[in-house]
């Protein structure tokens, strides 16, 4: 089997609507410094160029969590790999992330977070896959809706490969 990538958002579209979801939050979080909290690793590469567009005073910290992978299980609860270093106590706090699918990974980080007395929360994900979801997320910020097919690239992994193409492409199998 041969994977081939088929381009599914080009480098030029995905550039421009992080310019514009910057600038929303750039206007929304006006007066504010936000604490962006990065998603490992899928959220790097959409971390990066987001906060590159903001104009608001930002300062980073990175979580890694993977869900238990128990599929008799659907409480979907998530294991911390990685802790954030600084308490969010009274912070604007923005989550940064990949991709939401099933939604249960960010329903458990969010409520976790929230325990945790941020000023605010808030998500902002790169990618939705709304007709994926089973645990409902409020969403603030989103670049792309897309559908219901396995992508890679701008961060995205298949058996961690491709995170570091500039676009994002849906894996396609052949046969040799
Ligand atoms: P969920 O929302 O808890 O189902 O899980 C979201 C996580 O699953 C994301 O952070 C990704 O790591 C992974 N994921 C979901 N869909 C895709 C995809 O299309 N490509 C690559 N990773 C994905
Ligand atoms: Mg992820």
């Amino acid at each position: 089997m041969t994977e081939k990538i088929r381009v599914l958002l080009a480098e030029e579209e995905i550039d421009k609507k992080i310019r514009e979801v910057a600038e929303q939050i750039n206007q929304d979080y006006q007066g504010k410094e936000i604490r962006l909290i990065c998603v490992l690793k899928g959220g790097v590469f959409f971390t990066c160029e987001l906060a590159k567009r903001l104009s608001v005073p930002v300062t980073f910290d990175f979580m890694s969590v993977s869900s238990y992978g128990d599929d008799t299980k659907s409480s979907g609860r998530v294991r911390i790999i990685k802790d954030l270093d600084q308490s969010v106590e009274g912070q604007d706090v923005l989550v940064v992330e990949d991709i939401i699918d099933s939604g249960q990974t960010l329903s458990h980080l969010l409520e976790l977070l929230s325990n945790r007395k941020p000023a605010s929360l808030h998500l902002c994900t790169f990618l939705d896959k709304p007709e994926r979801r089973v645990k409902e997320v409020k969403v603030d910020y989103c670049c792309f809706e897309i559908p219901d097919e396995f992508v890679v690239g701008f961060g995205l992994d298949y058996a961690q490969r491709y995170r570091n193409l500039p676009y994002v492409g849906v894996v396609e199998f052949e046969k040799d």
